[in-house]
């Protein structure tokens, strides 16, 4: 992108999302469509590309680097050769420096990191399941979702402020301690709190039909709760504990974290200052009885900030949320991982801002909606009526992980942790590898499949690759030349942090460090196999097709991170894993690797293995995924 950029005075990032790896490889690496470029350079777009293609071969040969092995050596320029066909400029990365630098990007700390977001913050909304109610397949997606363009927008540089926004106000609170004074106890909710919750609504639903003074008395004991009434709060705040210790348990499981808990009942005191701003913007209007916000201009419904009886709802709430999320949080952007089906909610919230301040104009505002999710499997969506209990779901999935396990490494040390992480990768990948908006029909069983476009296949590539290097490890000095230059020198020759609790974005990142190799050695020197002068490093055996997919893949890496953060869509990254692991596999299964040629060659392979796994395992951790080094 950045050699065209000049040439066809299209930015680079625009570029770089324009480029393609052609469909067949003999083509070459990268591929430029050049249809888009006829408009604007007035000319046929086969005539523009015969004129790049001969540009971009009259550059200027960039002066060669010196000798390889020097740690300090800037990583020459890529050189390309361009040829047109048809409407398409195919370029091909020629000459000795590409694949050094490429290996390099991989090998840097820096791996995945975007300057994009530098100095700006974000406070992403995900997750947010109500109190005292299951935490339904919609909320696990949006806590899926949710973390994975967290870790994404970490990754490119910007602030993250994630936030839970628990449901946890609301006229059920009144009902719900109604019933639990009449039938509950303490000791019933702590033992059970959503099942138990569950049942008291149902048996306060049911008992209100014969029995119209049982509403009165929720109605009572919400009017106690919101008035501060000490017994009133109490249960409340037993009620929020006790279900949080639930969702907290399938928060461990994904790996999960928020920097702030800030639920619905924490704007009850910030309402009402949220209103008199639109009361003195003279946006309030009546209308039978309710005040609300018209927004005919904007051809929506009109946004309900008071009932006619005087209370608040849902759109105030979050009103007066994104106002505090851009004023006391310091939000630039802000982020909502909530269901298609709150989409004209979320519209009419951020219409309604922009109508009180022109300058919200300029906060970027998103909601990010996803479609719905089924489970199969008949014992989870039956058990306790129609809803979904999570942790079945989870169990189920770490079962099967397990039963796959058994059938092909039933040698394994940590079975169980292995199959945590393989189970729930497959859930968690199982939720990202599609667009959001698609509706999934959930298969299990498809899911922890090790091969396939699954969690599992990935994970099961990275442990491939981490075996290799262990084994060229063991095999010590022997098969992988000492202090070669780039083979990875990891204590068990993994990338460090590869392994156990789902990695952050920030832990992943540290598994890419590459050894440093102790100098000396020349390895690979006179092995003859047709290296240019003075290149020790062996690289030119990672001009195979399948190594140079590999190389071309990993360079693609950073443009997969901004492609899934210019869409909020965590699919891309997955895709991108999903194709570099086939690659690698290609690459693994091409030819020897260890034992090669017993020099250089063999250190070559190990290098641009390491660099897969390096990026395999920033990319899963960046989903949400754990990478364990075996499988
Ligand atoms: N608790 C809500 C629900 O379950 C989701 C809240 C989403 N966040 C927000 N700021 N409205 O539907």
């Amino acid at each position: 992108a950045a050699l065209l950029a000049p040439l066809t005075g299209v930015g680079e990032a625009e570029l770089a999302a324009r480029l393609e790896c052609p469909p067949d490889e003999t083509l070459g690496d990268l591929s430029l469509p050049c249809f888009a470029l006829a408009k604007t350079l007035r000319r046929a777009p086969a005539a523009i590309a015969s004129e790049l293609a001969a540009q971009v071969n009259g550059q200027e040969e960039a002066p060669a680097a010196e000798a390889a092995g020097g740690e300090a050596d800037p990583a020459p320029p890529i050189r390309w050769r361009a040829e047109a066909a048809g409407g398409f400029l195919n370029l091909r990365a020629a000459g000795r420096g590409w694949i050094e630098a490429l290996l390099r990007q991989a090998e840097s700390p820096a791996l995945g990191r975007l300057e994009d977001g530098a100095g700006k913050r974000v406070v992403i909304d995900y997750s947010s399941p109500n109190i005292a109610k299951p935490m339904s397949v919609g909320h696990l997606r949006s806590t899926v979702i949710g973390r994975a363009l967290a870790n994404l927008h970490r990754t490119a540089g910007w602030d993250v402020q994630t936030v839970n926004h628990l449901g946890d106000w609301g006229t059920q609170f009144g009902k719900l301690i109604a019933a639990t004074k009449r039938w509950g106890s303490r000791e019933a909710i702590e033992a059970d709190p959503i099942g138990e919750s569950l049942r008291l609504y149902v048996r306060f639903h049911e008992e209100a039909e014969r029995d119209p003074a049982l509403v009165d008395e929720g109605r009572a004991w919400f009017l106690r709760l919101e008035q501060g009434d000490a017994e009133a709060r109490e249960l409340w705040a037993f009620f929020i504990r006790e279900s949080l210790k639930e969702f907290q348990r399938i928060y461990g499981r994904l790996g999960v974290e928020f920097d702030h808990l800030l639920g619905e009942s924490f704007y009850n005191d910030k309402m009402e200052a949220a209103a008199q701003r639109l009361r003195e913007a003279g946006l309030l209007e009546e209308s039978d009885g309710a005040l609300v916000v018209r927004l005919d201009e904007q051809g929506m419904p009109p946004c309900l900030v008071f009932k006619s009886d005087g209370s608040t709802i849902y759109g105030t709430r979050d009103l007066a949320t994104a106002l505090y999320r851009r004023e006391a949080m310091g939000g630039d952007k802000l982020l909502y991982v909530v269901g298609a089906e709150q989409t004209l909610h979320f519209r009419q919230v951020f219409a309604v801002l922009e109508k009180l301040d022109p300058t919200w104009e300029q906060v970027e505002k998103v909601h990010v909606p996803f479609g719905l999710m089924r489970m199969e499997g008949r014992k989870m969506s039956t058990r306790r009526g129609k809803v979904v209990f999570l942790d079945e779901v989870l169990d189920e999935a770490v079962r099967r992980a397990l039963a796959v396990i058994e059938a092909k490494t039933p040698d394994l040390p940590d079975k169980e942790a292995v199959a945590e992480a393989v189970g729930i990768g497959a859930i968690v990948f199982g939720d990202l590898r599609s667009r959001r908006m698609l509706e999934i029909d959930f298969s299990l069983e498809e899911m922890v499949s090790l091969d396939g476009e699954t969690g599992p296949y990935v994970q099961y590539t990275y442990a491939r690759a981490c075996s290799l290097l262990r084994r060229a490890a063991e095999a010590g000095a022997g098969a992988v030349p000492a202090g070669a230059d780039g083979v990875p020198a990891g204590a068990d020759g993994v990338p460090a942090g590869a392994d156990g609790v789902p990695a952050g974005a920030d832990a992943a990142a540290a598994g890419s460090g590459a050894g440093t190799a102790a100098p000396g050695a020349e390895a690979g020197a006179g092995t003859g196999s047709g290296a240019e002068p003075g290149d020790a490093s062996g690289l030119e055996a990672l001009g195979s097709p399948a190594a140079r997919a590999c190389l071309l893949k990993l360079d693609a890496y950073g443009e997969a991170i901004r492609g899934a953060l210019r869409e909020h869509e965590p699919s891309v990254l997955a895709r991108y894993l999903l194709e570099l692991a086939k690659a690698f596999n290609r690459f693994y299964n091409s030819g020897r690797i260890l034992g090669a040629d017993g020099g250089g060659e063999t250190a070559a392979k190990l290098r641009l293995t390491a660099a897969c796994a390096a990026v395999l395992s920033h990319g899963l951790g960046l989903l949400g995924l754990s990478a364990p080094s075996r499988i």
